[in-house]
Protein backbone atom coordinates (compact mmCIF):
# COMPACT_ATOMS: atom_id res chain seq x y z
CA UNK A 1 0.00 0.00 0.00
CA UNK A 2 1.68 3.35 -1.12
CA UNK A 3 0.76 5.60 1.76
CA UNK A 4 -1.35 8.74 0.83
CA UNK A 5 -2.00 8.10 -2.92
CA UNK A 6 -5.32 9.77 -3.95
CA UNK A 7 -6.62 9.28 -7.38
CA UNK A 8 -6.77 12.40 -9.86
CA UNK A 9 -8.42 12.95 -12.99
CA UNK A 10 -5.53 14.86 -15.45
CA UNK A 11 -7.60 13.88 -18.57
CA UNK A 12 -10.85 13.65 -20.05
CA UNK A 13 -12.13 12.90 -24.07
CA UNK A 14 -15.33 11.71 -26.08
CA UNK A 15 -16.21 9.89 -29.06
CA UNK A 16 -19.05 10.44 -30.90
CA UNK A 17 -20.41 9.86 -34.23
CA UNK A 18 -21.13 12.10 -36.44
CA UNK A 19 -24.80 10.44 -37.82
CA UNK A 20 -28.07 11.77 -35.71
CA UNK A 21 -31.04 10.03 -35.20
CA UNK A 22 -34.15 13.22 -34.48
CA UNK A 23 -37.12 11.44 -32.43
CA UNK A 24 -38.70 12.71 -35.92
CA UNK A 25 -36.89 10.56 -38.02
CA UNK A 26 -37.74 7.56 -35.70
CA UNK A 27 -41.79 8.65 -36.49
CA UNK A 28 -40.93 6.91 -39.74
CA UNK A 29 -39.04 3.90 -38.22
CA UNK A 30 -41.48 2.77 -35.00
CA UNK A 31 -44.74 3.55 -34.28
CA UNK A 32 -44.14 6.62 -31.73
CA UNK A 33 -44.25 10.27 -31.36
CA UNK A 34 -41.95 12.58 -31.06
CA UNK A 35 -43.67 13.75 -28.61
CA UNK A 36 -44.25 10.86 -26.72
CA UNK A 37 -40.33 10.56 -26.44
CA UNK A 38 -39.15 13.74 -25.64
CA UNK A 39 -42.01 13.83 -22.59
CA UNK A 40 -41.81 10.34 -21.31
CA UNK A 41 -38.10 10.72 -21.33
CA UNK A 42 -36.40 14.02 -22.42
CA UNK A 43 -34.61 12.55 -25.43
CA UNK A 44 -34.82 15.10 -28.74
CA UNK A 45 -31.86 13.09 -30.60
CA UNK A 46 -29.44 10.32 -30.31
CA UNK A 47 -26.08 9.56 -32.24
CA UNK A 48 -25.96 6.19 -34.09
CA UNK A 49 -22.79 4.59 -35.34
CA UNK A 50 -22.45 4.04 -38.90
CA UNK A 51 -20.66 1.26 -40.48
CA UNK A 52 -17.45 2.35 -40.03
CA UNK A 53 -17.78 3.06 -36.58
CA UNK A 54 -17.73 1.11 -33.52
CA UNK A 55 -17.40 0.48 -30.02
CA UNK A 56 -13.63 0.33 -30.24
CA UNK A 57 -13.07 3.06 -32.71
CA UNK A 58 -15.52 5.45 -30.41
CA UNK A 59 -13.39 4.24 -27.45
CA UNK A 60 -10.05 5.43 -29.08
CA UNK A 61 -11.20 8.33 -30.10
CA UNK A 62 -12.30 9.64 -26.40
CA UNK A 63 -8.92 7.37 -25.19
CA UNK A 64 -6.66 9.92 -27.59
CA UNK A 65 -8.29 13.06 -26.48
CA UNK A 66 -7.97 12.31 -22.54
CA UNK A 67 -3.87 11.49 -23.59
CA UNK A 68 -4.03 14.49 -25.21
CA UNK A 69 -5.72 16.78 -22.57
CA UNK A 70 -3.40 15.59 -19.94
CA UNK A 71 0.01 15.84 -21.87
CA UNK A 72 0.43 12.33 -21.54
CA UNK A 73 2.29 9.68 -24.09
CA UNK A 74 0.09 6.36 -24.67
CA UNK A 75 3.54 4.45 -23.45
CA UNK A 76 3.49 5.82 -19.87
CA UNK A 77 -0.48 3.95 -19.37
CA UNK A 78 0.01 1.04 -17.20
CA UNK A 79 -3.32 -0.17 -17.20
CA UNK A 80 -6.57 0.16 -19.35
CA UNK A 81 -9.93 -0.55 -18.25
CA UNK A 82 -13.13 -0.70 -20.34
CA UNK A 83 -16.27 -0.42 -19.26
CA UNK A 84 -19.22 -1.56 -21.76
CA UNK A 85 -21.35 -4.29 -23.01
CA UNK A 86 -21.14 -3.88 -26.91
CA UNK A 87 -17.68 -4.94 -27.40
CA UNK A 88 -17.22 -6.31 -31.36
CA UNK A 89 -16.31 -9.59 -29.88
CA UNK A 90 -16.95 -11.85 -27.59
CA UNK A 91 -13.10 -11.73 -26.84
CA UNK A 92 -10.61 -10.07 -26.96
CA UNK A 93 -11.76 -7.17 -24.66
CA UNK A 94 -12.10 -4.13 -26.22
CA UNK A 95 -9.42 -2.96 -23.76
CA UNK A 96 -6.86 -4.81 -25.82
CA UNK A 97 -7.98 -3.01 -28.86
CA UNK A 98 -7.44 0.43 -27.52
CA UNK A 99 -4.75 -1.04 -25.62
CA UNK A 100 -3.12 -1.64 -29.56
CA UNK A 101 -4.79 1.32 -30.82
CA UNK A 102 -3.46 4.26 -28.54
CA UNK A 103 -0.05 2.06 -28.91
CA UNK A 104 0.16 2.08 -24.55
CA UNK A 105 2.67 -0.92 -25.30
CA UNK A 106 3.06 -1.09 -21.02
CA UNK A 107 -0.30 -1.20 -20.69
CA UNK A 108 -2.55 -4.64 -19.40
CA UNK A 109 -6.40 -4.16 -19.98
CA UNK A 110 -9.15 -5.59 -19.20
CA UNK A 111 -12.98 -4.74 -20.04
CA UNK A 112 -15.85 -4.48 -16.99
CA UNK A 113 -19.59 -5.20 -18.01
CA UNK A 114 -21.92 -3.63 -15.19
CA UNK A 115 -23.78 -2.56 -17.89
CA UNK A 116 -24.98 1.14 -17.68
CA UNK A 117 -22.94 1.65 -14.25
CA UNK A 118 -19.96 0.24 -15.90
CA UNK A 119 -18.48 3.42 -15.79
CA UNK A 120 -18.69 3.97 -12.02
CA UNK A 121 -17.78 0.45 -11.41
CA UNK A 122 -14.52 0.85 -13.83
CA UNK A 123 -13.59 4.09 -11.94
CA UNK A 124 -13.83 2.00 -8.78
CA UNK A 125 -11.22 -0.83 -9.79
CA UNK A 126 -8.84 1.87 -11.21
CA UNK A 127 -9.03 3.94 -7.85
CA UNK A 128 -8.17 0.65 -6.08
CA UNK A 129 -5.64 -0.02 -8.16
CA UNK A 130 -3.94 3.63 -7.90
CA UNK A 131 -4.40 3.14 -3.92
CA UNK A 132 -2.98 0.22 -3.49
CA UNK A 133 -0.30 1.53 -5.37
CA UNK A 134 -0.14 -1.29 -7.89
CA UNK A 135 -0.34 1.07 -11.37
CA UNK A 136 -0.12 5.32 -11.51
CA UNK A 137 -1.64 5.93 -14.85
CA UNK A 138 -4.94 4.38 -15.45
CA UNK A 139 -7.13 5.12 -18.24
CA UNK A 140 -10.54 4.57 -18.00
CA UNK A 141 -12.62 4.84 -20.87
CA UNK A 142 -16.70 3.88 -21.06
CA UNK A 143 -17.38 2.90 -24.89
CA UNK A 144 -21.10 1.23 -26.26
CA UNK A 145 -22.82 0.80 -29.88
CA UNK A 146 -26.70 0.21 -27.94
CA UNK A 147 -27.93 0.71 -31.78
CA UNK A 148 -26.35 -2.75 -32.52
CA UNK A 149 -28.24 -4.24 -29.80
CA UNK A 150 -31.70 -2.45 -29.65
CA UNK A 151 -34.68 -4.19 -31.37
CA UNK A 152 -35.41 -1.28 -34.05
CA UNK A 153 -39.23 -3.06 -34.05
CA UNK A 154 -39.54 -2.26 -30.51
CA UNK A 155 -40.82 1.44 -29.54
CA UNK A 156 -40.54 0.76 -25.93
CA UNK A 157 -36.49 0.40 -25.88
CA UNK A 158 -35.18 1.28 -29.50
CA UNK A 159 -35.74 5.16 -28.43
CA UNK A 160 -34.09 4.98 -25.55
CA UNK A 161 -30.81 4.58 -26.85
CA UNK A 162 -27.71 5.84 -28.75
CA UNK A 163 -23.76 5.28 -29.25
CA UNK A 164 -20.88 7.02 -27.61
CA UNK A 165 -17.91 6.76 -25.89
CA UNK A 166 -16.32 8.95 -22.90
CA UNK A 167 -12.68 8.65 -21.26
CA UNK A 168 -10.77 9.69 -18.10
CA UNK A 169 -6.89 9.38 -17.57
CA UNK A 170 -6.52 8.83 -13.95
CA UNK A 171 -3.09 9.30 -11.83
CA UNK A 172 -2.11 9.04 -8.33
CA UNK A 173 -0.25 11.81 -6.41
CA UNK A 174 -0.14 13.01 -2.78
CA UNK A 175 -2.19 15.89 -3.89
CA UNK A 176 -5.36 16.32 -1.55
CA UNK A 177 -8.69 15.89 -2.66
CA UNK A 178 -9.26 13.65 -5.91
CA UNK A 179 -11.93 10.50 -5.59
CA UNK A 180 -12.89 10.14 -2.37
CA UNK A 181 -15.26 7.32 -1.90
CA UNK A 182 -16.40 4.62 -4.12
CA UNK A 183 -19.70 2.37 -3.59
CA UNK A 184 -21.13 -0.22 -5.60
CA UNK A 185 -23.73 -2.71 -5.40
CA UNK A 186 -25.68 -5.22 -7.41
CA UNK A 187 -29.13 -7.22 -6.99
CA UNK A 188 -29.57 -9.91 -9.14
CA UNK A 189 -32.75 -10.94 -8.39
CA UNK A 190 -33.55 -7.94 -10.96
CA UNK A 191 -31.73 -9.38 -13.78
CA UNK A 192 -35.38 -10.39 -15.39
CA UNK A 193 -35.82 -7.23 -16.26
CA UNK A 194 -33.08 -5.71 -18.22
CA UNK A 195 -31.44 -8.27 -20.67
CA UNK A 196 -29.44 -9.18 -23.69
CA UNK A 197 -28.69 -12.68 -24.59
CA UNK A 198 -25.66 -13.77 -25.47
CA UNK A 199 -26.44 -15.79 -28.54
CA UNK A 200 -24.18 -14.77 -31.63
CA UNK A 201 -27.36 -15.03 -34.15
CA UNK A 202 -30.06 -12.73 -34.20
CA UNK A 203 -32.91 -14.94 -36.73
CA UNK A 204 -35.06 -15.06 -33.30
CA UNK A 205 -34.34 -11.52 -31.56
CA UNK A 206 -33.13 -13.20 -28.54
CA UNK A 207 -29.58 -10.70 -28.73
CA UNK A 208 -31.77 -7.56 -28.50
CA UNK A 209 -32.31 -5.53 -25.54
CA UNK A 210 -35.86 -6.69 -23.30
CA UNK A 211 -36.38 -4.52 -20.69
CA UNK A 212 -39.68 -3.67 -18.23
CA UNK A 213 -39.46 -0.25 -18.38
CA UNK A 214 -41.17 0.30 -15.49
CA UNK A 215 -39.26 -1.72 -12.76
CA UNK A 216 -35.95 -0.64 -14.14
CA UNK A 217 -37.42 3.08 -13.49
CA UNK A 218 -38.38 2.49 -9.93
CA UNK A 219 -35.20 0.69 -9.08
CA UNK A 220 -33.33 3.73 -10.94
CA UNK A 221 -35.15 6.60 -8.48
CA UNK A 222 -34.09 4.57 -5.58
CA UNK A 223 -30.64 3.31 -6.91
CA UNK A 224 -29.39 7.09 -7.51
CA UNK A 225 -30.60 8.02 -4.44
CA UNK A 226 -29.14 5.69 -2.33
CA UNK A 227 -25.95 5.64 -4.24
CA UNK A 228 -25.44 9.22 -4.11
CA UNK A 229 -25.93 9.42 0.10
CA UNK A 230 -23.94 6.27 0.10
CA UNK A 231 -20.97 7.64 -1.77
CA UNK A 232 -21.16 11.22 -0.14
CA UNK A 233 -21.31 10.03 3.26
CA UNK A 234 -18.46 7.60 3.05
CA UNK A 235 -16.48 10.87 2.14
CA UNK A 236 -18.22 12.80 4.29
CA UNK A 237 -19.99 15.17 2.59
CA UNK A 238 -23.24 16.30 3.30
CA UNK A 239 -26.35 16.56 1.00
CA UNK A 240 -26.34 20.08 0.62
CA UNK A 241 -22.55 20.05 0.16
CA UNK A 242 -22.72 18.45 -3.02
CA UNK A 243 -21.72 20.53 -5.91
CA UNK A 244 -23.06 19.05 -9.10
CA UNK A 245 -23.90 15.07 -9.69
CA UNK A 246 -23.42 13.56 -12.88
CA UNK A 247 -25.87 11.02 -13.22
CA UNK A 248 -26.01 8.33 -15.94
CA UNK A 249 -28.42 9.71 -18.13
CA UNK A 250 -31.74 7.06 -19.19
CA UNK A 251 -34.29 9.45 -18.14
CA UNK A 252 -34.80 13.16 -17.26
CA UNK A 253 -37.44 12.03 -15.22
CA UNK A 254 -35.33 9.36 -13.29
CA UNK A 255 -33.44 12.28 -12.60
CA UNK A 256 -36.17 14.50 -11.58
CA UNK A 257 -37.02 12.02 -9.34
CA UNK A 258 -33.89 11.46 -7.32
CA UNK A 259 -33.22 15.03 -7.51
CA UNK A 260 -36.72 15.50 -5.76
CA UNK A 261 -35.89 12.48 -3.64
CA UNK A 262 -32.54 13.81 -2.38
CA UNK A 263 -34.13 17.31 -2.03
CA UNK A 264 -31.91 18.97 -4.56
CA UNK A 265 -32.37 21.77 -7.01
CA UNK A 266 -31.86 20.01 -10.33
CA UNK A 267 -29.39 22.37 -11.86
CA UNK A 268 -26.88 20.76 -9.77
CA UNK A 269 -27.84 17.44 -11.77
CA UNK A 270 -25.87 17.30 -15.50
CA UNK A 271 -28.05 16.46 -17.68
CA UNK A 272 -27.84 15.66 -21.78
CA UNK A 273 -30.07 12.78 -22.01
CA UNK A 274 -31.80 15.34 -24.80
CA UNK A 275 -28.85 15.22 -26.87
CA UNK A 276 -27.51 11.75 -26.71
CA UNK A 277 -30.38 9.39 -24.79
CA UNK A 278 -29.12 6.55 -23.15
CA UNK A 279 -25.71 5.35 -24.17
CA UNK A 280 -25.33 3.15 -21.11
CA UNK A 281 -21.07 2.90 -19.88
CA UNK A 282 -20.92 6.30 -21.70
CA UNK A 283 -23.57 8.59 -20.50
CA UNK A 284 -21.33 9.48 -17.31
CA UNK A 285 -18.09 10.44 -19.14
CA UNK A 286 -19.73 12.34 -21.56
CA UNK A 287 -21.85 14.60 -19.12
CA UNK A 288 -18.82 14.79 -17.45
CA UNK A 289 -16.47 15.74 -20.09
CA UNK A 290 -19.42 18.45 -21.17
CA UNK A 291 -19.45 19.73 -17.70
CA UNK A 292 -15.85 20.05 -17.88
CA UNK A 293 -15.53 22.12 -20.97
CA UNK A 294 -18.60 24.09 -20.28
CA UNK A 295 -16.69 25.63 -17.03
CA UNK A 296 -19.06 23.92 -15.14
CA UNK A 297 -16.44 22.18 -13.11
CA UNK A 298 -14.08 23.70 -10.65
CA UNK A 299 -11.01 23.17 -8.70
CA UNK A 300 -12.46 22.40 -5.14
CA UNK A 301 -15.75 21.45 -6.15
CA UNK A 302 -17.42 18.10 -4.91
CA UNK A 303 -19.17 15.94 -7.54
CA UNK A 304 -21.13 12.72 -7.18
CA UNK A 305 -20.96 10.40 -10.22
CA UNK A 306 -23.79 7.69 -10.00
CA UNK A 307 -25.27 5.21 -12.05
CA UNK A 308 -27.63 2.17 -12.63
CA UNK A 309 -28.41 -0.34 -14.73
CA UNK A 310 -28.87 -4.00 -15.69
CA UNK A 311 -27.82 -6.40 -13.08
CA UNK A 312 -29.69 -5.07 -11.47
CA UNK A 313 -26.43 -3.43 -10.72
CA UNK A 314 -25.72 0.08 -9.09
CA UNK A 315 -22.93 2.35 -7.72
CA UNK A 316 -21.87 6.08 -6.73
CA UNK A 317 -18.14 8.19 -7.07
CA UNK A 318 -17.34 10.94 -4.90
CA UNK A 319 -14.42 13.10 -6.12
CA UNK A 320 -13.22 16.32 -5.05
CA UNK A 321 -12.06 18.42 -8.19
CA UNK A 322 -8.42 19.09 -7.98
O1 LIG B 1 -29.95 2.42 -18.18
C1 LIG B 1 -31.04 1.68 -17.75
C2 LIG B 1 -31.95 1.51 -18.91
N1 LIG B 1 -33.34 1.71 -18.80
C3 LIG B 1 -34.00 2.67 -18.13
O2 LIG B 1 -33.52 3.46 -17.37
C4 LIG B 1 -35.48 2.71 -18.41
C5 LIG B 1 -36.33 3.06 -17.21
N2 LIG B 1 -37.70 3.21 -17.62
C6 LIG B 1 -38.17 4.27 -18.30
O3 LIG B 1 -37.42 5.19 -18.60
C7 LIG B 1 -39.62 4.33 -18.65
O4 LIG B 1 -40.32 3.29 -17.98
C8 LIG B 1 -39.88 4.20 -20.18
C9 LIG B 1 -39.41 5.48 -20.89
C10 LIG B 1 -39.19 3.01 -20.76
C11 LIG B 1 -41.40 4.08 -20.44
O5 LIG B 1 -42.08 5.17 -19.89
P1 LIG B 1 -43.38 4.92 -18.98
O6 LIG B 1 -43.88 6.24 -18.62
O7 LIG B 1 -42.98 3.99 -17.87
O8 LIG B 1 -44.35 4.25 -20.01
P2 LIG B 1 -45.04 2.82 -19.92
O9 LIG B 1 -44.05 1.75 -20.16
O10 LIG B 1 -45.87 2.79 -18.70
O11 LIG B 1 -45.98 2.90 -21.19
C12 LIG B 1 -47.05 3.83 -21.28
C13 LIG B 1 -47.66 3.74 -22.66
C14 LIG B 1 -47.99 2.29 -23.10
O12 LIG B 1 -49.22 2.31 -23.77
P3 LIG B 1 -50.58 1.84 -23.06
O13 LIG B 1 -50.30 0.42 -22.61
O14 LIG B 1 -50.75 2.77 -21.89
O15 LIG B 1 -51.59 1.96 -24.13
C15 LIG B 1 -46.89 1.96 -24.08
O16 LIG B 1 -47.29 1.03 -25.04
O17 LIG B 1 -46.76 4.25 -23.65
C16 LIG B 1 -46.64 3.31 -24.72
N3 LIG B 1 -45.30 3.43 -25.31
C17 LIG B 1 -45.04 4.25 -26.34
N4 LIG B 1 -45.82 5.08 -27.04
C18 LIG B 1 -45.22 5.78 -28.03
C19 LIG B 1 -44.17 2.80 -24.93
N5 LIG B 1 -43.15 3.19 -25.71
C20 LIG B 1 -43.67 4.09 -26.60
C21 LIG B 1 -43.13 4.86 -27.64
N6 LIG B 1 -43.93 5.69 -28.32
N7 LIG B 1 -41.82 4.81 -27.97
Amino acid sequence: MSDGQQTHVIGWGIGLPTQILTNEKLESIVDTSSHWIQSRTGIVERRIASTDESTYSLGLTAAKQALHEAGMLASDVEMIVVATSTGEYGFPAVANQIQHGIEADHAAAFDINTACTGFVSAISVADSLIRSGQHNNVLVVGSETMSRIVDWTDRSTCVLFGDGAGALLLQGSRKQGGILSSVQWSDGSGAPYLYVENINHDVDRRNFIKMDGREVFKFAVRAMTEATIKSATLAGISIPEIDLVIPHQANIRIIEAAARALDMPLDRFVTNVDKYGNTSAASVPIALYEAIIDGRIQSGMKLILVAFGAGLSAGGVAIEWA
